[in-house]
């Protein structure tokens, strides 16, 4: 492994799916997993191809009930490609050949995957192969693959077989496995001249998609005459070029790709479409010229400098690789959301959930259009968050736990414990904070950019009819005398009722309600600072008037936060009478006990009966906000919160948490930063390498896990530097870990770069461009501006 290359040199078939997650391409528009060429869903090997935002929905009957899911669709397979030799019966197969050497690179600044292999033949041909492959960041319809194919001790005739194949189904994820997979229609399949064409449907949600393919033989530059014949099986379209090879001498072989959608933009036909751009593309090496160039500006944007122990900054590079295939400049103006497991697989289906609050923060400081258009994917689901709240009786919005392609709730219903085999209800779309999160993240983008067009037509919108709903479903105690929350759930997903009650959900999560009292504070706050004519054009649109105002900012200051002994703040209200949970014996007894709720359900056992946590929930408070915010928000729900009391809550959790999610521990190293810097460190280091190392077990396979990605490079930009943005002034406030020596990174604030190079106590400011006015900022202690192309270096 460099810096800048994810490098194995061996086969493992253990190791196949993750790998496949790993290298997979994409550009924002769709993505293909990092599959050999030559293979197809074995069990061992699956090539999958994802478009953003290209869901289906289908109907499945499950233990006696029909159950709708919407799945993120594996679209036809692009890339088969193959040979085999004069006289041979069996298409090529790493698997069936004797490996001499074996080499698959992913470089992380060129956006290429390659696959070098030398093999030998039962007859004791020997040949080199080096595949290089790309999916471009320059023209989002395009992926291309050369194969540089070398006889290295024979001559004679060779047949390359190149394909789409659209007999593919969605069987990425074992658990699913039960349910209906078929949802594409075959349309239409052909060839030209030298294209092969297919175009399929996706049987409910009815996209289109054409994938084109034109295959060609060069000898150095010149292009080889080959033998070509079509093949059409049911579903699948492939041809077949023969030709003359001589020993030692290298032949390229090209294979470019266009998909076209009916979703695309400025297209009348997809599949004309495909044909003509393909008509239009020129050779690999000048695709690959512009795809690079995309990538080197990309890097610019995104790149970052740490020199630490460890491999974190080859980590960390892999990360913002795969957000940026996930979600980039192709995103953009396109109406989809940023996915939890990228679209790199098939777990979670796509889905976009509350994730959005680890990835946007990297974003809004060097893409915030992309924020902007990601935040839109919510603005355009209002209506149908609208019906959600109403369904529940409530004004408001009400925004689904699971969210794809309308916005209506997509959470499953039922999910498979894989330890049990048993299908068991699942709750845990009750998670309504997933609201709070879009609150904060429009306010955060805010801050960043100073964007108040989007506040005015969009941003304060959202706020308003979040808020609105959080005060519906908010109800007054008498015995409390404060307004509570009941039957939700909180981040961590273990609680989803209390011991014994058939009835889903808990009351007063404590995270949920703190970050409602700031929301309602930040809607009126979001509200204040548009103009007044806009202000009166909502105060129509939404029927909402001061009344109702006073009434949020009252629920604000009278919220219920449930507390226990000594300043610890109980996850939920009756926390505290939950058992303690047997954490050594279950560690002895178990390998891995990250799924705690799935052990204790394949005992019989629950886990809503113990103090155990899947993941951060009170600890989200100290993720989401500093400690002088969490006094002012307690002070304003007439609470006493003494900040000493943070580390003893972090102890309480963190000694009962299971990390069964990988936020988990972002979280962790997060809050850690300020009081234990070494435990922050090692937190990072299980975070950073969660995906790389898989260790989960099986879960990077069927996708990466975006929150986790972008938050472990978020813990580097905002948490270790103390950036951050508020009222108007970019606060900056280094703490490293010792491992750390030094760090670079660009940021974009409202709309000017700027450098920052912190080494030792040490930061470099770089300002590079003129500003219209003066950046204030505040390093530690110290306040200054900053204008023009000025460079300063504080300590
Ligand atoms: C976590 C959630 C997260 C989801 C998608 C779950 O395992 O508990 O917090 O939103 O995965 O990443």
């Amino acid at each position: 492994m460099s810096d800048w290359k994810l490098i194995y040199t061996d086969l493992k078939k253990e190791q196949e799916g993750l790998r496949e997650s790993l290298c997979a391409l994409g550009n924002g528009y769709f993505a293909t997993r990092g599959a050999a060429e030559e293979s197809e869903a074995d069990g061992v090997h699956y090539p999958g191809t994802y478009l953003a935002g290209g869901y289906n929905r289908l109907k499945s009957e499950l233990a006696g009930k029909t159950i709708e899911n919407e799945d993120l669709v594996n679209w036809p397979n692009w890339l088969p490609l193959s040979f085999r030799l004069e006289n041979d019966k069996n298409w090529f197969r790493l698997e069936t050949k004797q490996v001499l050497s074996y080499r698959q690179e992913l470089d992380l600044s060129e956006g290429l995957f390659r696959r070098e292999m030398h093999v030998r033949d039962e007859k004791n041909r020997e040949t080199r192969i080096l595949s290089t492959r790309m999916v471009s960041m320059d023209n989002p319809h395009l992926a291309a693959i050369r194969w540089e194919f070398e006889p290295v001790n024979w001559s004679g005739t060779v047949m390359i077989r190149s394909a789409i194949d659209g007999s593919v189904k969605n069987e990425g994820v074992k658990r699913y496995q039960a349910l209906n997979s078929q949802h594409l229609k075959i349309i239409e399949q052909g060839e030209t001249d030298d294209v092969i064409y297919l175009l399929v449907q996706s049987n409910q949600s009815r996209i289109y998609m054409a994938q084109a393919a034109r295959c060609q033989v060069f000898f150095k530059n010149k292009s080889v005459a080959t033998k070509r014949e079509s093949l059409q099986e049911e579903g699948k379209i492939s041809e077949r070029l023969s030709f003359h090879v001589s020993q030692g001498k290298t032949v390229k072989i090209e294979k470019i790709v266009v998909l076209s959608t009916s979703k695309d933009r400025a297209t009348s036909d997809p599949l004309d479409n495909a044909l003509e751009v393909l008509c239009d593309e020129p050779d690999f090496s000048t695709l690959q010229a512009r795809h690079s160039r995309a990538w080197k500006r990309l890097w610019k944007q995104f790149g970052i400098s740490l020199k630490s122990r460890g491999n974190s900054q080859f980590l960390l590079r892999l990360h913002i690789f795969h957000i940026l295939q996930t979600s980039s400049v192709h995103t953009i103006g396109r109406d989809v959301g940023i996915p939890a497991r990228g679209w790199h697989g098939e777990a979670y289906r796509g889905h976009i959930f509350w994730d959005e609050l680890f990835i946007f923060p990297l974003l809004n400081y060097r893409l915030p259009d992309l924020t902007r258009s990601l935040l839109l994917y919510r603005y355009y689901r209002l209506r149908a968050a609208k019906k959600l709240a109403a369904k529940e009786g409530f004004a408001g919005v009400m925004f689904p736990w699971q969210s794809g392609s309308s916005g209506r709730e997509e959470s499953q219903v039922m999910h498979l414990n894989p330890r049990s085999g048993k299908w068991v209800p699942d709750n845990t779309y009750l998670q309504r904070h997933v609201n709070l999160a879009i609150a904060y993240n429009i306010w955060q983008y805010y801050e960043v950019t100073g964007d108040m067009n989007f506040m005015k037509y969009y941003g304060v919108e959202m706020l308003l009819e979040i808020a609105r709903f959080f005060a519906g479903i908010t109800t007054w105690s008498e015995s409390k005398q404060r307004y509570e929350i009941r039957k939700v759930v909180g981040p961590d997903e273990f609680h989803t009722a209390y011991p014994e009650s058939n009835e889903p959900g808990i009351d007063n999560n404590a995270y949920t309600n703190v970050v409602t009292s700031w929301l309602f504070s930040h809607a009126l706050k979001a509200f204040d600072i548009i103009d007044t004519s806009r202000q009166e054009t909502l105060k129509q649109k939404l029927q909402v008037d001061d009344r109702e105002f006073r009434k949020w900012e009252e629920i604000s200051k009278k919220l219920f936060v449930p507390f226990m002994e000594e300043g610890i703040i109980a996850q939920f209200e009756g926390y505290e009478q939950l058992r303690e949970f047997d954490w050594e014996g279950y560690r002895k007894r178990y390998p891995d006990i990250k799924r705690l709720d799935r052990i204790l359900d394949a005992e019989g056992d629950s886990v809503n009966d113990y103090k155990a946590a899947k993941q951060a929930d009170v600890l989200m408070l100290f993720y989401l906000f500093s400690s002088e915010e969490l006094v002012d928000l307690f002070q304003n729900m007439e609470y006493e919160f003494n900040p000493e009391w943070i580390p003893e809550n972090i102890k309480y959790y963190v000694s009962r948490t299971s990390d069964g999610s990988t936020l988990s521990r972002v979280v962790r190293s997060w809050v850690e930063a300020r009081s234990d810097r070494e435990c922050a460190w090692s937190c990072f280091r299980e975070a950073v390498v969660s995906d790389f190392e898989d260790i989960q077990g099986g879960t990077t396979p069927e996708g990466i896990h975006l929150g986790s990605m972008a938050g472990t490079v978020d813990i580097i930009q905002r948490c270790f530097t103390g950036l951050e943005v508020r009222d108007n002034i970019l606060w900056i406030n280094p703490c490293f870990p010792n491992e750390i020596s030094s760090f670079s990174m660009q940021i974009n604030y409202r709309g000017t770069w700027l450098f920052l190079d912190f080494s030792g106590t040490q930061c470099r400011i770089e300002l590079k461009d003129e500003t219209d006015s003066p950046i204030k900022i505040k390093f530690r202690d110290q306040f200054f501006e900053i204008s023009g192309k000025t460079t300063k270096v504080v300590s």
